[in-house]
């Protein structure tokens, strides 16, 4: 039997950490063929705290992974949070002779002075992302090599991570015995696992909703072109259950996982829980309650986004076609209906796709970055990657948005007024909900 090329994704997050096995099939498309994932433990908010915790937590995915496949891993792929990458769009330029027809040299020359720009010496380069290309004059062409022209030009994203957590990140994948294939944007992982053909022709935004941070990249025609991270996530919507409603986290996270809801409107109108607090006392919360207290923190995280890209692309409805949420924390219900109100854009939540084998054990929104990873690494060849996404010709023939299948919800006007959003650290929350909860507080 010959042997398949064999590449493998390492999510390290601040909640699970994934291993996820792919083995490259005739004609280069992708089987899974092991999965292993496992409670976090070292990691805050993207970084390692704890060397020692992380490493081990690292080998027991990597383990779990090894015997579902029966394949031994050696190298991986690893997932980078990106609190700690700064991304920068630099522009380059080559000179083409008269008369010859641009080559692969050419282009290299033009992605070579687009990276020359000096960068802080505490940053380490993880990706340089070519965008579309520019032909004296003529934009948007996507391969430039044997066209004509005298000027080529092109802009490149470049994203550096910060040299400390980076290689904080490499001991303790090297202590559990791997190798660093290559680290990859949280962000870019997610969307080149998520995205449709359709949306790769578009400007789209993935959203990774993770625990402890919210990873964001703008994907232009299937080119990450720009990214973000919100330090706030789904642990801080569990964070808030808990204090308010004073039971455990562990309690407020099964709470949330099960009755939570995004939106109050979507929540289960009949359902009203028993709730314990840690001192002993009991009473009871609606669901509808429930989610009231939820809706404020993931419109903080989706107001925060906006903000970000307003300030940096322009206004989100006009930059963007499209929204794609995805990571653990996009389970929840109603909110890919909370993000359509907050982007008036149409929002979907994506899961992994584009890959065989065993399908069924990365069907998750929360597996989208460890896929990721693996189709990442495919387009791996030691060389630049021009663009992310192997390109499909097909796709360039279907025309129209992304297909959204949420309805459309609309939320009344509060009976209060709108809560102002919180802050990261949970100030001035209690505040917030006390109106809520006179009453029974
Ligand atoms: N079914 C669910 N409903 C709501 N939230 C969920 C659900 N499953 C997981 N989450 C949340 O997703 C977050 C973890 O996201 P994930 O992408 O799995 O991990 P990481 O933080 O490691 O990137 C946690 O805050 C968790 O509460
Ligand atoms: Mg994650």
């Amino acid at each position: 039997m010959k042997d398949h090329p064999i590449i493998v994704g390492l999510d390290i997050g601040t909640t699970k950490i994934t291993t996820v096995i792919g083995e490259v099939a005739e004609g280069g498309s992708v089987d899974i063929i092991g999965e292993g994932s496992v409670l976090s433990e070292g990691m805050k908010r993207g970084s390692v705290v704890n060397l020692e915790r992380a490493t081990h937590a690292i080998r027991q995915s990597v383990q779990a992974a090894e015997r579902v496949s029966g394949v031994k891993v050696e190298r991986v792929f690893v997932s980078v949070a990106g609190n700690h990458a700064k991304a920068i769009t630099s522009h380059g330029l080559a000179a083409i002779r008269r008369n010859q027809e641009i080559n692969q040299p050419d282009v290299d020359r033009a992605i070579e002075n687009a990276r020359a720009v000096p960068l802080d010496p505490n940053l380490e380069i993880i990706h340089t992302l070519p965008q579309e290309y520019v032909v004296d004059g003529q934009e948007g062409i996507k391969s430039p090599v044997g066209m004509h022209g005298v000027r080529l030009e092109v802009d490149v994203h470049i994203v550096a991570g910060t040299a400390g957590p980076l290689l904080n990140l490499r001991r303790c994948v090297q202590e559990a015995g791997l190798q660093v294939d290559g680290f990859v944007l949280h962000a870019l992982a997610s969307g080149l696992a998520t995205l449709e053909a359709v949306e790769q022709m578009q400007t789209v935004i993935v959203v990774d909703m993770g625990g402890g941070t919210t990873d964001v990249g703008v994907f232009k025609r299937g080119n990450l072109a720009h990214s973000a991270c919100i330090p706030i996530g789904g642990e801080h919507v569990t964070a808030d259950l808990a204090q308010i409603l004073k039971i455990p986290l562990e309690e407020a996270e099964n709470v949330k996982k099960r009755y939570g809801a995004a939106l109050p409107e979507l929540a289960d109108q009949d359902l009203t829980l028993e709730i314990t607090t840690a001192s002993g006392s009991t009473h009871a919360i609606s669901a509808f309650e429930l989610s009231r207290i939820i809706k404020p923190r993931l419109a903080e995280i989706f107001s925060l986004i906006r903000d970000e890209i307003d300030h940096t692309l322009g206004p989100v409805e006009l930059v963007a076609q499209g929204v794609v949420l995805t990571g653990g924390a996009a389970q929840l219900r109603g909110v890919a209906e909370l993000a359509r109100d907050r982007f008036r854009l149409p929002v979907r939540v994506g899961k992994p796709r584009g890959i065989g084998g065993l399908t069924d054990i990365v069907s998750g929104p929360g597996q989208a970055a460890s896929v990721g990873l693996v189709l990442y690494g495919i387009g791996q060849d030691g060389k630049v990657p021009h663009s992310v996404f192997r390109h499909d010709p097909q796709a360039e023939k279907v025309p129209g948005l992304i297909e959204v299948t949420a309805p459309v919800v609309t939320a009344p006007p509060p009976s209060t007024p709108a809560p102002k959003a919180a802050r990261a650290d949970g100030e001035g929350l209690m505040d917030r909900v006390r109106n809520w909860f006179k009453d029974w507080m």
